[in-house]
C-alpha cells in the first residue's frame, strides 16, 4: 500500500522512510512548512534520494497562524498556568495536510516518527482519526519490530551509512528539539535532569535578557474580535497588517528583547512528567497585550466564564482533541465572546519581559466619569452602604456562629 510519512529531513524520520520501504510500502514524503528555520529543497533532495515515490513541501504557515494560534490568543490559552501550547497547536495543522494528501493520494495509510512515549503520537492520530475514520495509522516507535531492532541513536546511524542515508555531520544537540513559527521546544537528552540548568547556547529564538538592548522597543498592537490585525512600532513608523507578517515582527522583536523563555515541568497526557524548555516571543507578547485589551472590553461575568471555557480548550488542545466536539464547542463560545474585544494596545518589550504601557478602544467599557475620583458621575455613593450591609449579613451570621461553638 501508499503511506504519506510525515518527514522531517532529520535522521529519525530518513531511517523510517527507508524501513517503510523495506517492508514494502510505496512511500509518499510529507513536510510541512510550520515556520521552521530548514532546508526544504536540501529535504526534498535527500527524501526521493532515499526512494520516496513523491515529496510533498506544503506550506501551512498562515494557516497555522490564522485557524489555529489565533484561537489560542482569543482564548489567552496556556496548558498548566505556563505553557503556551506551541507544538500542541501545530499538530493538528500538520496532520490535516497530512490525511488531505492521503486522500489526494489515495494513500490508506499515514505514518509518524513520534515516539511511543509523548503527546505527540496521540495529537497526530487523533487528528488523522477524526478526519478520517478509515485510515490506517503507522507509529514505528510503538512497533516492537521497529524500537528492538532501533534500541538507540547508534542502532540509527548505522543503519543510516548501511542504507546511504547521509548521517547528520554536526554532531546533534543533546536534547530534542520541534520548532514552528510559534515557539520552539528542547526536551531529553542532558534536560531530562530537570536540575539541570539549560545551556545559554541552547536558545535560538530569543537572545538572553541579561544582555538584550538596553533601550526598550515600544508597540502599538491592534485587535479587532480577540485578533491581532495591525502591528505599529511606534519609533520606526514600521506596521504589519497581515497575520503572518506581523507575526513574524512580533517574533523578531520580543526575540531581541528575550520574550518569551520558560523553562517547565508539565503533566504529560500519557500520565508522566516531562522538563521543556521553550521559546515562545510572539505568543508570549500577544497574551499579555489580548489579556489587556479583553480586560478593557469584556464584560466581568462573561470573562468569567470564558476563562473556564479556555482553561478547558488549552486541556483539549494539548490532549490533541482539537477536532473533538467539545473543543469544536469551547471554540465556538470564546470567539463569540470576542465580538467587542477590539482597541490598541501599546506594549513595551524590555529585559525578557513584555510592559504594558497603554490601551484605548471604541469598545471599551470603561466608564472614566463613572470611575474617577474627582467626578460623581452616575452613581450615588450612598447606595453603596446598602450594598455592603445586604453584604455583611452572611459574614455577621457566620461569625455569631463561630462565637457560639468557640464559647461551648
Ligand atoms: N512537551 C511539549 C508538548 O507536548 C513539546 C513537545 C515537543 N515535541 C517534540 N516532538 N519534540 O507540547
Ligand atoms: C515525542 O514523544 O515524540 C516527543 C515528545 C512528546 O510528544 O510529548
Amino acid at each position: 500500500g501508499t503511506v504519506v510519512l510525515a518527514y522531517s529531513g532529520g535522521l529519525d524520520t530518513s531511517c523510517i522512510l527507508v524501513w517503510l520501504k523495506e517492508q514494502g510500502y510505496d512511500v509518499i514524503a510529507y513536510l510541512a512548512n510550520i515556520g521552521q528555520n530548514e532546508n526544504f529543497e536540501e529535504a526534498r533532495k535527500k527524501a526521493l534520494a532515499l526512494g520516496a515515490r513523491k515529496v510533498y513541501i506544503e506550506d501551512v504557515s498562515r494557516e497555522f497562524v490564522e485557524e489555529f494560534i489565533w484561537p489560542a490568543v482569543q482564548a489567552n490559552a496556556l496548558y498548566e498556568d505556563r505553557y503556551l501550547l506551541g507544538t500542541s497547536l501545530a499538530r493538528p495543522c500538520i496532520a490535516r495536510k497530512q490525511v488531505e494528501i492521503a486522500r489526494k493520494e489515495g494513500a490508506q495509510f499515514v505514518s509518524h516518527g513520534a515516539t511511543g512515549k509523548g503527546n505527540d503520537q496521540v495529537r497526530f492520530e487523533l487528528t488523522c482519526y477524526a478526519l478520517w475514520p478509515q485510515i490506517k495509522i503507522i507509529a514505528p516507535w510503538r512497533m516492537p519490530e521497529f524500537y528492538n531492532r532501533f534500541c538507540g541513536r547508534n542502532d540509527l546511524m548505522d543503519y543510516a551509512k548501511k542504507h546511504g542515508i547521509p548521517v547528520p555531520v554536526t554532531p546533534k544537540s543533546p536534547w530534542s528539539m520541534d520548532e514552528n513559527l510559534m515557539h520552539i521546544s528542547y526536551e531529553a537528552g542532558i534536560l531530562e535532569n530537570p536540575k539541570n540548568q539549560a545551556p545559554p547556547g541552547l536558545y535560538t529564538k530569543t537572545k538572553d535578557p541579561a544582555t538584550s538592548p538596553d533601550t526598550p522597543d515600544i508597540l502599538e498592537i491592534e485587535f479587532r474580535k480577540g485578533v491581532p490585525v495591525k502591528v505599529t512600532n511606534t519609533k520606526d513608523g514600521a506596521t504589519r497588517q497581515s497575520s503572518l507578517e506581523l507575526f513574524v515582527y512580533l517574533n523578531e522583536i520580543a526575540g531581541k528583547h528575550g520574550v518569551g523563555r520558560i523553562d517547565i515541568v508539565e503533566n504529560r497526557f500519557i500520565g508522566m512528567k516531562s522538563r521543556g524548555i521553550y521559546e515562545t516571543p510572539a505568543g508570549t507578547i500577544l497574551y499579555h497585550a489580548h489579556l489587556d485589551i479583553e480586560a478593557f472590553t469584556m464584560d466581568r461575568e462573561v470573562r468569567k466564564i470564558k476563562q473556564g471555557l479556555a482553561l478547558k480548550f488549552s486541556e483539549l488542545v494539548y490532549n490533541g482533541f482539537w477536532y473533538s466536539p467539545e473543543c469544536d464547542y469551547v471554540r465556538h463560545c470564546i470567539s463569540k465572546s470576542q465580538e467587542m474585544v477590539e482597541g490598541k494596545v501599546r506594549v513595551s518589550a524590555f529585559k525578557g519581559q513584555v510592559y504594558i504601557l497603554g490601551r484605548e478602544s471604541p469598545r471599551s467599557l470603561y466608564n472614566q466619569e463613572l470611575v474617577s475620583m474627582n467626578v460623581q458621575g452616575d452613581y450615588e455613593p450612598s447606595d453603596a452602604t446598602g450594598f455592603i450591609n445586604i453584604n455583611s449579613l452572611r459574614l455577621k451570621e457566620y461569625h455569631r456562629l463561630q462565637s457560639k461553638v468557640a464559647a461551648k
